[in-house]
């Protein structure tokens, strides 16, 4: 049912665990199934220097954390922004059709840590 690469990242996922000196921290849930994320980053000068995750989920979710953790070092926040879901099953090298919506757990963390950072330095608020 999955590919080589997404039993690789489940049997052998990276980075996972937890930055106690986060910069930022996303955390997301799927009402589907009630798998979660936690995504911690570590950024420099607008550059994702370090990046951990926790997921509580199925096999393609751990997968796609795994996976998504390896895009995103040293990216730029604008960069990492972009990243989809479809990115992160698309780098996996494809996801069966009824775990697609496992990638978003990956992408919506990060999407948050993102927010998070920016609402921390006072990035994009107003007022
Ligand atoms: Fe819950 Fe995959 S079944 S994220």
């Amino acid at each position: 049912m999955y590919n080589e690469k997404v039993v690789d990242h489940f049997n052998n996922p990276r980075n996972v665990g937890e930055l106690a000196d986060a910069d930022a921290i996303g955390e997301t849930g799927s009402f589907k199934c009630g798998d979660t994320m936690t995504l911690y980053l570590k950024v420099r000068n607008g550059i994702i220097e370090d990046v951990r995750f926790q997921t509580y989920g199925c096999g393609a979710a751990i997968a796609s954390s795994s996976m998504l953790t390896e895009m995103v070092k040293g990216k730029t926040l604008d960069q990492a922004l972009a990243i989809t879901n479809q990115d992160v099953a698309d780098e996996l090298g494809g996801l069966p059709p009824l775990k697609l919506h496992c990638s978003n757990l990956a992408a919506d963390a990060l999407h948050n840590a993102i927010e998070n950072y920016r609402a921390r330095q006072g990035i994009g608020k107003t007022g």
